[in-house]
């Protein structure tokens, strides 16, 4: 049996932020969700996760995951001190325990199960993930007899300068056999330079404890402060601009692009400075992006073009061309060969084939058929001050600069509307509307 636990309830006093340091983003996904991620494929029997500082905030941010269990730490005195509240938790529980430190973020599934398959090959008490590092400032040190059993792990702020020169890192993930731990897990002290129950003490007080270190040492990269933040989003930048690179995908200035582990890229893309994508993307070949668009959660088709453009949840069909300056917002879908150009906004809108809306346009909850063009500054007045409303324009409509079409509306096929025109009725196919007051045209006497 596997039990899985999380240390989350610390406040993050070196982050300097408001927001709890699990809470953080990285590549647009919080440091614990990204560690409960590499817990997925464990099959574990129940995962708990230690909460305390702003236990709330980081519940709700995990409530899409069903099965875990939350235990409440306070005060938050300590690592050690947080896993004893497992105890009432774990009652009657046989197996091993595995904890995972809610601010190691890079952290694989593969190295987890290879770390499960170590220690139980070894019928060890406790095994745990170490890595020798060049600047191990701010871990704590692993110490080994010959033989390589773990003697003890003592915390940069408790070691002598001697055992600062010590560069084996404990990285704060554990397989402890859990009775083996409950055992001595009461025995532990706050007599330590920062007074607090180290889970680390357990390590000397256990029969056989042994590490397993991982190769890559950015992966159990720590996150205390905002400096460690922003080298492992660098980490994770360099990392998939590299491989949509290999896969075909062209990048401008990569540094000032980032991207989203979720999102996709068809070859041939190119994509220009001051790009980015977010949550879940589909890029698809030939596209040409930016510079300087930011593009959510979308869909793109093949051969889109979209410069100085913001794109949120939205699918976009084959040799579009978006911007520069344009806004698409959620639940729009624009049919191909169709043109958004600048100044134009669309929301929760289908937009046909060929359809061109060039320039300085809103276009909200609307239909729009193929072929139409809308001209500029056209507006649609979806928003009576309580309910929205819907426009539709049949193919081959046009509406000229500066019409205002008042929703609930219906515009047939082939309509033509005159400049300036606020039209607030439905209007049948092949009509020609204008809506104007007569000119007032008079001499001028001085
Ligand atoms: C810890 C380890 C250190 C290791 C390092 C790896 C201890 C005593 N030290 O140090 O040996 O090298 O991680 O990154 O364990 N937390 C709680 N309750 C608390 C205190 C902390 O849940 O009362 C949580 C924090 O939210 C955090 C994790 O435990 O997710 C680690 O705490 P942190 O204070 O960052 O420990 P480090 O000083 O980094
Ligand atoms: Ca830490």
């Amino acid at each position: 049996m596997l039990a899985i636990a999380i240390l989350a309830a610390g406040k993050g006093t070196r982050m300097k932020s408001n927001l709890p340091k699990v809470l953080h983003p990285l590549a647009g996904k919080s440091l614990i969700d990204r560690v409960l991620s590499s817990t997925q494929g464990l099959s574990p029997s129940r995962r708990l996760i230690v909460v305390g500082h702003q236990a709330n905030l980081v519940e709700d941010s995990l409530k899409n995951h069903q099965d875990l269990d939350f235990v409440l730490q306070r005060p938050q005195n300590g690592t050690g001190h947080a896993i004893q509240q497992l105890i009432p938790k774990l009652k009657g529980f046989k197996g091993e325990l595995l904890v995972l430190n809610g601010d190691v973020p890079l952290l694989r599934e593969e190295t987890l199960s290879s770390l499960l398959k170590f220690h139980k090959g070894s019928n060890a008490s406790v095994t745990f993930l170490s890595a020798n590092l060049s600047s191990p400032t701010g871990y704590g040190r692993v110490f080994t007899d010959k033989s390589g059993l773990v003697k003890k792990i003592i915390e940069e702020k408790d070691c002598t300068n001697e055992q600062k020169k010590n560069k084996l890192i404990n990285a704060g993930i554990y397989c402890f056999n859990w009775q083996q731990l409950l055992d001595v897990l009461n025995l532990l002290s706050n007599k330590n330079s920062q007074h607090e129950i180290y889970l680390t003490d357990t390590i000397s007080l256990l029969k056989k404890a042994l590490h397993f270190q991982v190769d890559n040492p950015f992966e159990i990269k720590g996150i205390n402060d905002r400096f460690q933040l922003s080298e492992c989003e660098h980490y994770i930048q360099e990392k998939l601009k590299s491989l949509w690179m290999r896969k075909g995908v062209s990048f401008v200035d990569p540094i000032s692009c980032s991207l989203s582990e979720d999102s996709s890229f068809g070859t041939d893309v190119i994509v220009e400075p001051q790009t980015h994508f977010r949550g879940k993307c589909d890029i698809g070949n030939g596209c040409h992006l930016g510079p300087g668009s930011v593009i959510t959660n979308s869909t793109l088709a093949e051969n889109v073009l979209a410069i100085q453009s913001y794109i949120n949840e939205a699918e976009i069909g084959t040799n579009t061309s978006i911007g520069p300056f344009a806004h698409i917002r959620p639940e729009s879908n624009i049919s191909k060969n169709s043109k958004i150009g600048n100044f134009v906004e669309i929301k929760k809108s289908f937009i046909g084939e060929g359809t061109k809306i060039n320039h300085l346009s809103y276009v909200g909850d609307s239909d729009l058929g193929k072929n139409i063009n809308i001209g500029a500054g056209t507006i649609t007045a979806n928003f009576d001050g309580k309910n929205k409303h819907r426009t539709i324009i049949d193919d081959h409509s046009k509406t000229g600069a500066n019409s205002v079409l008042v929703a609930p509306i219906k515009i047939g096929a082939h309509v033509t509307i005159g400049a300036g025109s606020t039209v607030c009725k439905d209007i049948p196919d092949k009509s020609l509307v204008v809506e104007r007051s007569k000119a007032i045209i008079r001499t001028k006497i001085d």
